[in-house]
């Protein structure tokens, strides 16, 4: 004990890279629990940059153990390569762990993501591309490939086969693409395998072992609580479960064992790909904080669509992950403005919600209500304690605090490392 969860409060992009980097030295393991190299999560130390999709971000702490869980869905090229960039820097990654129950992206599946999206046309997710939902939806059709299989050649060549007997169909008569050849794709898994071998183990085994032995383990969430598969704005979301339930499935850590949840809210929001967004700005406010935020995707390069604070949203995270600490980041990204409008509730067909709005016309239909706070018009970048911060400042904090049913116990005013403010201590409660 403890175990951690860690997710994002929005749709993503929160800084959660950041603060697992900042608990790191004070973890002993770090999971990633679900998704795969759909993630970007962009690290800060002494200067150096680091963009991170597949590894957890505990890769970067010379004392945590990194494990890629059960629920990950693994590109294994991405995989290797983002090992030996790292390994390349100096960053040791020989301590990783990998589930045998994971599953792996073939190469159609990522071809498949691609194509779908092109016929989907007006009506497409904005997927990364990855193979992400094809290999999700692959595991519950039980016609996935799990890191396990690579291990036993005629056994993966038996669930290449089943798999490719369907996807060939609708690879070829549906969208017109080249049928994909099982040697191929067994081949490319293969050549894998040895490097993959001393990763490989029973991580839900593993950690529980740790646990007994009172070491301290954090859940990493890729994506975050909006893209959610069962508790996001589906049909827009992610093909995997972003919250904190999805860190015991996709770990194999039991619920009994989870002490704290952590949530990472962005002082404003942003999000990739489609899907409806209330507090979306298309002025030059979203143009500004854009810039000053440089929120554009890790992964895909992308613009991000940028939008006031919604503590609609942030309210419906700390319920659905029952959140015991926000982490608030990017404060200092308001440095310039004059006020700063916070969205409190939502105006549908001229009735107030408080809460998320349960059907997706509502949500698409919902207009922001704003209160308005006072900036502060000077750089905070450089506090490091709550009392540093201009009296504006402090009560945009408590004013959101105020609304979203838990503590605000970090506050981000930079991307390094050490600017942050720590007003309580998110692993013990204090
Ligand atoms: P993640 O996917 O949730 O890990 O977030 P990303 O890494 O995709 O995006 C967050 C971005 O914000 C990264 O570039 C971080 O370096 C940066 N960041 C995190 N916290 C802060 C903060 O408090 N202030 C500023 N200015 N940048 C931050
Ligand atoms: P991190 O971990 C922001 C979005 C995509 C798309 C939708 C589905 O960095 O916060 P997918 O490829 O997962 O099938 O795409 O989800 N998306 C993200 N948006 N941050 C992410 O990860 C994301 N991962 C997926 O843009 O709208
Ligand atoms: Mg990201």
């Amino acid at each position: 004990m403890p175990v951690i969860v860690l997710v994002g409060a929005q749709w993503g992009d929160e800084g959660k890279g950041k603060a697992t980097d900042l608990l790191g030295d004070r973890l002993d393991y770090v999971v990633k629990f679900n998704g795969g190299n759909n993630a970007g999560h962009t690290v800060v130390i002494e200067g150096e940059k680091y963009a991170l999709h597949l590894l957890p971000s505990g890769i970067l702490s010379p004392g945590v153990v990194p494990v890629i869980g059960n629920g990950v869905v693994i590109d294994l090229n991405v995989l290797f390569q983002e090992i030996d960039g790292l390994e390349s820097r100096g960053i040791d990654t020989s301590r990783l762990r990998i589930s045998a129950n994971a599953h792996v992206i073939p190469s159609y599946n990522r071809s498949l993501d691609k194509v779908s999206e092109r016929y989907l046309g007006a009506r497409r997710i904005g997927t990364t591309g990855r193979g992400i939902g094809p290999t999700y939806a692959d595991k519950m059709n039980r016609v996935g490939v799990r890191v396990q299989d690579l291990f036993d050649e005629s056994i993966l060549r038996q669930k290449v086969e089943a798999a490719l007997s369907f996807k060939n169909q609708v690879l070829s008569k549906i969208y017109n693409r080249q049928a994909v050849k099982v040697d191929e794709v067994v081949n490319e898994l293969l050549s894998y395998v040895e490097r993959l071998r001393p990763y490989v183990g029973d991580t839900a085994l593993e950690l529980s072992e740790a646990l007994d032995e009172g070491k301290v383990v954090l859940c990493e969430a890729g994506q975050a609580t909006l893209l959610d598969v069962d508790h996001g704005t589906y049909p827009f979301v992610t093909s995997s479960n972003a919250t904190a339930g999805g860190a015991c499935t996709g770990s194999g850590i039991p619920p009994t064992r989870i002490d704290r949840v952590v949530a990472v809210l962005k002082a404003f929001t942003s999000r990739v790909g489609e899907g409806p967004f209330p507090t979306e700005l298309h002025d030059k406010f979203g143009d500004h904080l854009r810039e000053v935020g440089q929120e554009y995707g890790t992964t895909t390069g992308r613009p991000r669509r940028i939008g006031w604070l919604d503590l609609v949203m942030a309210r419906y995270a700390q319920r659905i992950n029952g959140v015991t600490d926000f982490v608030l980041t990017k404060l200092d990204n308001y440095d310039d403005l004059d006020e700063i409008p916070v969205c409190v509730a939502y105006e549908v067909n001229g009735v107030r919600h408080d809460e998320m709005p349960i059907s997706q016309t509502d949500f698409h239909h919902a207009i922001p209500i704003f209160e308005t706070m006072p900036g502060w018009k000077q750089s905070i970048m450089g506090a490091r304690s709550f009392d540093d911060l201009p009296k504006e400042a402090q009560d945009f904090v408590v004013f959101v605090e105020e609304r979203i049913r838990a503590r605000i116990s970090v506050v981000g005013v930079g991307p390094a490392r050490d600017q942050v403010i720590e007003r309580h201590s998110v692993l013990s409660g204090a």
